[in-house]
């Protein structure tokens, strides 16, 4: 018998004896990051950055592939007992020498994970980790002039670029209430002095909202740079509009925290079939957060309609594309993304 043969038949052997557990189950409890395993990650360090948000230094498993500086990374957190997922950009370079890396996270009002993250989880804690994705990187040709647009914690892709790459000629104009709410202030302040960046900081609680018609004043050069835009809806739309404007929309790249919803309408009566389950919903909350409030075992990724982590089949009834109001009606084998969904009218998910 060939020692493949052999670890299998162990194998299979151990899981009688260990029944209802795996020995998967056990090892992960030894070790959870070990060759193998899904892809976990241990959190080895919380440091703050303001009053309400933390840099998360991870240590991954042995599966991690690495990242490239502006993508994210979704993680798997239990808060009070339930498996949440969220995505947060990867904020550490890429020539990272200890193999960690770094998300950083703001604490949202009443935000599960984010004020899990940055308030209470404790070093030592395991989660789960997938692999890193996402568009918004750097092209492999480096642009002569590049202009990063951000705000609030927005500006976490762009630091993992600027971490990652120097530039000969590179602007940051970035907008947060207050000095002490820059995420990572001292850094970039640090870039400012060794002429790596030059930066245009916005404290929006004494300045205003920055109008995009302004960069005109405080970028005089801004049509001539590759941007790279991450923060609230409201800035991102005007940036869009305003590249639009101007014939340069091919030199905008953009991020989205969160969906823009444009549509809510009525709601019904939500039936998760596997869990047995019949719930009331609006026509504007996402089936995700109807199907995790009820306690239902819900994937997710994103939660912004962009990884498709939150796919589910309809069997019944009908459900609204939150971005859109386009309405999708349960027919064989029909897949929904829960996370830019809400019910319309009564609906049964295969949950
Ligand atoms: C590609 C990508 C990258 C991201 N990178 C980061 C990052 O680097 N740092 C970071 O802090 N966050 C990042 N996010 C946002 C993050 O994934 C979570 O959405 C955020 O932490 C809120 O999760 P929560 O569980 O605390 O809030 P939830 O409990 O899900 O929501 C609580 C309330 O806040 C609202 N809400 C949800 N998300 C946001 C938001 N982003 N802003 C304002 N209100 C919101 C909800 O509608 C709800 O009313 C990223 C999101 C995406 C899609
Ligand atoms: S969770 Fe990513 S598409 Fe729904």
């Amino acid at each position: 018998m060939t020692s493949t043969a052999l670890r299998s038949r162990a194998w299979k052997l151990l899981e009688l004896v260990t029944t209802p557990l795996l020995p998967s189950d056990y090892l992960d409890l030894v070790s959870p990051l070990r060759a193998g395993a899904d892809l976990r990650g241990r959190i080895e360090a919380v440091h703050p950055e303001t009053p309400d948000a933390a840099t998360i230094v991870i240590r991954p498993g042995r599966g991690w592939r690495g990242h490239v500086a502006g993508q994210y990374v979704r993680i798997g957190v239990d808060v009070d007992g339930v498996r949440l997922w969220r995505a947060y950009s990867v904020t550490s370079p890429t020539s990272r020498s200890d193999g960690r890396i770094t998300i950083t996270v703001k604490a949202i009002p009443d935000g599960k994970v984010s004020n899990h993250l940055v308030r209470r989880v404790k070093p030592g804690t395991v989660i789960q980790l997938d692999q890193a994705c996402g568009e918004f990187v750097l092209p492999a040709a480096k642009p002569a002039k590049v202009l990063y647009l951000t705000a609030g914690s927005g500006i976490t892709p762009a630091m993992g670029m600027l971490r990652d790459t120097r530039f000969a000629d590179v602007v940051m104009v970035h907008s947060a209430p207050r000095p002490e709410d820059v995420i990572f202030r001292n850094d970039l302040h640090d870039l400012v002095a060794d002429k790596a960046l030059r930066l245009v900081e916005l404290h929006t609680d004494t300045h205003g909202m920055l109008d995009v018609a302004r960069l005109e004043e405080l970028v005089p050069d801004w049509a001539e740079r590759e941007t790279w835009a991450c923060g609230p809806a409201g800035l991102l739309d005007a940036a869009e509009a305003h590249w639009a404007e101007h014939g340069i929309a091919a030199k905008l790249h953009t991020e989205r925290f969160r969906p823009t919803v444009v549509v809510a309408g009525d709601g019904g009566e939500v039936t998760f079939g596997k869990t047995g389950k019949t719930v009331a919903a609006d026509g504007a909350t996402p089936l995700l957060s109807v199907g995790e409030e009820a306690g239902v075992l819900m994937p997710s990724g994103c939660r912004m309609g962009i990884c498709f982590g939150c796919v589910t089949p309809l069997k019944s009834g009908a459900v609204r594309d939150l971005r859109t109001g386009e309405i999708t009606e349960a027919e064989d084998g029909v897949l929904v993304q829960t996370c830019v969904s809400a019910a319309a009218g009564p609906c049964e998910l295969e949950r």
